[in-house]
């Protein structure tokens, strides 16, 4: 038995702060005693104690959206399942949700495998799964019953990318009734992409081949029409539904309004939404295609609807959809012709610092912050309340932070494994300083101390929003 005490911090939990020593037994919490009451907690005997006085001792992160090693556009994200769960470490995430994809004429459990090889032994944190439906058929229907059986809970479909991802009205309104009866979860990746290939076509045709023209087609209007869909077609299922990377104001607005009616709709954005705009895909020398992604940054204006909607539980979660290629080589692959630059970007390691400075900045709360980033993603893809809180019975996944500190992103000093970072330069006061796994403490004090294989595969529950 091993016991580790955390002392003095501010614990900050999504439903309240209060200065507490907490104790930590065999991996779990197991006892949090008020700081000011020194007799509950002297009496501990332990074998470590982490000084947190001046610090938030805050429960270690949950990015529900992350893709590691994921194939695309011929390439693979350059972060493996060991080098993107070590940053995530790094940057205070402690357990990451990654998509494990069917392939096209496959069955779901050969992608499910696939993923299970990619990501075991090699993780510093804690990991599972949700599933990627390319091709929604009998076969893959009845599977889905027998994944959600077995912990992997959520689906995701895409009304993008024809030829590829693609689903159609007809596969989307299938595996949602799907959904409806097993309990499931569909994610959804909302833009309607037959109307974009159009326009990238006519774009292209028109010699307009820069990283920005991808902004410029994927249109905030096909954002919001594909949400509004996506609604629909889950009211007439019976089904809820979480819309994935969430970016524009229209869209917002579509969950917004399904919501006051007292549907059971979810939204996510991402630290990329909140902070970049219009103005990074814009950048000279094809530098803009360090910002390419889908949805598409947007004009900074929708920022503040990101944010709104973040305060009223218009939206819910912040994960990152961490899916990084390198600007040398990978997003190369794009110079001359937008749409074939690999769509995603890096962020697992910068979004627990991000949404501090957004504390800092005052577009949310601090008990929000740790709502958005790790209890409504645990909540909503049934990991609650093992991991997103600090509490008596949860896994001992924590964060030492330290509010005051000052720090600098860059690629210089990240540790995941892309050549840039999308936040260079950018300024952040707070910084995370030790991190523990289920009881392990994996950074102390800014020096990784984890190791590949620490990290366990996480069967998950069922969407804990739902009655
Ligand atoms: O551009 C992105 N988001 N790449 C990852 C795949 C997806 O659609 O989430
Ligand atoms: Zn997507
Ligand atoms: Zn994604
Ligand atoms: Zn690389």
């Amino acid at each position: 038995m091993t016991r580790t005490a955390i002392r003095g911090g501010l614990v900050v939990t999504a439903a309240e702060e209060t200065y507490a020593d907490v104790l930590i037994e065999d991996g779990r919490i197991v006892a949090l005693a008020a700081s000011d009451a020194p007799s509950a907690s002297g009496s501990w005997a332990v074998e470590r104690t982490i000084d947190a006085r001046g610090k938030y001792v805050l429960p270690g992160g949950v990015d529900a959206h992350t893709h590691m090693e994921m194939p695309f556009g011929g390439t693979y994200a350059a972060d493996t399942f060991e080098t993107g769960t070590r940053a995530a470490a790094w940057g205070g995430t402690t357990t990451i949700v990654d998509f494990a994809i069917q392939s096209r004429g496959k069955a779901l459990r050969e992608g499910l495998d696939a993923w299970h090889a990619k990501a075991e032994g090699n993780c510093a944190i804690d990991y599972a799964f949700h599933m990627i439906l390319s091709d929604v058929n009998e076969s893959s229907l009845k599977e889905m019953d027998l994944l959600v059986d077995e912990g992997v809970t959520s689906f995701k479909q895409f009304m993008a990318y024809p030829g590829v991802f693609y689903s159609d009205d007809g596969q989307i309104l299938r595996a949602m009734q799907r959904a409806a009866s097993n309990g499931g979860l569909i994610m959804m990746h909302a833009e309607n992409g037959i109307a974009i290939d159009v326009l990238v076509e006519q774009a292209l045709a028109e010699g307009r081949t820069d990283p920005r023209v991808h902004g410029e087609v994927r249109k905030t209007l096909l954002e919001a029409e594909a949400t509004h869909r996506a609604i629909q077609l889950a009211r007439v299922a019976g089904a809820p539904l979480y819309v994935v990377h969430v970016s524009a104001e229209e869209a917002v607005a579509e969950l917004a309004a399904a919501r006051h009616k007292g549907l059971p709709v979810f939204g996510e954005t991402c630290p990329q939404y909140l902070f970049l705009s219009t103005d990074d895909l814009d950048r000279p020398d094809f530098e803009g295609a360090k910002y390419v992604c889908s949805t598409p940054l947007r004009p900074r204006e929708h920022q503040a609807a990101l944010w709104k909607g973040l305060r009223t539980d218009e939206l819910q979660v912040v994960s990152t959809d961490h899916c990084p290629f390198c600007f040398t080589g990978q997003k190369e692959l794009g110079r001359g012709d937008f749409s074939k630059i690999p769509n995603g970007m890096p962020g697992v390691e910068n979004r627990m610092d991000l949404l501090h400075q957004a504390v800092v900045d005052g577009h949310i709360s601090r008990r929000r912050w740790i709502d958005i980033a790790c209890a409504a993603p645990a909540r909503m893809f049934g990991l609650y309340p093992k991991k997103g809180t600090i509490a008596p019975g949860a896994d001992a996944d924590v964060v030492v932070y330290d509010p005051a500190a000052e720090q600098t992103l860059s690629a210089e000093t990240h540790h995941m494994d892309v050549d840039y970072s999308a936040y260079e330069g950018r300024r952040i006061r707070g910084r995370v300083e030790t991190v523990l796994s289920r009881g392990e403490v994996v950074l102390d004090q800014r020096e990784f101390t984890g190791r590949a294989g620490h990290g366990s595969y996480v069967p998950r529950a069922t969407c804990q929003y739902l009655g």
